[in-house]
């Protein structure tokens, strides 16, 4: 890597910042394709915010991703939103277009590719049976219902927070006039009332990360579809207790990686104009899960 005077930079804002997986990924891209750029790691307080974004715009940066907690608090300080940022409600990448800062979503663009390339389905007239209703389930049930699903199911441990996302999703899919879906109880019996019709099946939650102990999902494997994908946002572990058992019962299933690299590919494209090399992009995304596998697995031995 060169870095001269004419060097675009771009990065990623958030809060903590050090786990993420971005630099490694885009670097590996920008690499590839010889073009001058650089990302870089930003962790930036909440007051800060507002004057980390205009920084975008004082030093040229040619944009940038938005990641935990920022998403949706960053929008105020934006120019314009994208169709998907508007629907989602949430920002992950900006685009600096001559200091106008517009503001993208493309998590569920991430999650929308992810199921195509990996798991062979797309979401039109598909029923999507989303777990969860934190951050990532606003842009996979937003994304869904842009895409033309036929129904989105929601559930939530926080009965609340799955009526606040279904009343956003109402709201938002009025106006792409689709319908939006219903909201069911967190309780095996009536998810196996709704698992016999769903083609995707996507967890949101935590449950399943590395650090939060041995809680596994508790799903009803008698009631599910013989076609069905099943999709984790969780990405570490790579591949979840819930991927794993699905899988094992000869399901398709689609690890959350995926979207973390299909939404960072296209944020790649709307910065550099360029067509992202994925395949790059996916081998520093795995080789660098691979040694820091090693390098935990170095740690427990020590
Ligand atoms: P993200 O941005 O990754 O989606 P989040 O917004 O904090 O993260 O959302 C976390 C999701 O995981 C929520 O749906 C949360 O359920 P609650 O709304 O009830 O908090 C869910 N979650 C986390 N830990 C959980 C657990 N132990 N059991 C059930 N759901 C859990």
């Amino acid at each position: 890597m060169k870095i001269d005077a004419e060097t675009r930079l771009v990065g990623v804002i958030g809060n903590p910042i050090s786990h993420s997986l971005s630099p490694v990924m885009h670097n590996a891209a920008f690499d590839a394709l010889a073009l001058n750029y650089i990302y870089m790691a930003f962790q930036v307080e909440k007051d800060d915010l507002e004057e980390a974004v205009k920084g975008i715009r004082a030093l040229g940066l040619a944009g940038i991703n938005v990641t935990i907690p920022h998403k949706t608090c960053v929008i105020p300080f934006l120019d314009e939103l994208s169709p998907e940022a508007e629907m989602i409600g949430a920002v992950n990448t900006i685009l600096n277009r001559s200091g106008k800062l517009i503001g993208y979503n493309t998590d569920g663009y991430g999650f929308e590719m992810a199921l195509q390339k990996q798991g062979g389905i797309c979401l039109k007239d598909k029923n999507v049976f989303i777990i969860g209703a934190g951050g990532a389930a606003h842009a996979i049930a937003g994304q869904s219902v842009l895409s033309g699903a036929s129904s989105v199911t929601l559930t939530n441990r926080t009965f609340e927070k799955a009526k606040s996302l279904m009343e956003f999703l109402n709201r938002s899919s009025c106006r792409c006039n689709q319908s939006a879906g219903k909201i069911i109880p967190w309780d095996k019996d009536a998810w196996r009332s709704i698992l016999p019709h769903s083609d995707i099946i996507v967890n949101t939650t935590s449950i399943g990360m590395k650090g939060q102990g041995n809680l596994a999902l508790d799903i009803p494997w008698d009631s599910i579809k013989k076609d069905a994908v099943f999709f984790d946002a969780v990405y570490t572990p790579m591949e979840t207790l819930f991927l794993k058992e699905a899988k094992r019962l000869g399901y398709k299933v689609v690890s959350g990686l995926y979207m973390l690299i299909y939404q960072g590919a296209r944020a790649f494209e709307l910065w550099t104009g360029k067509r992202p090399p994925i395949e790059v992009m996916e081998k520093a995304v795995l080789t660098y899960f691979a040694r820091k596998g090693e390098q935990d697995a170095e740690k427990t031995r020590e």
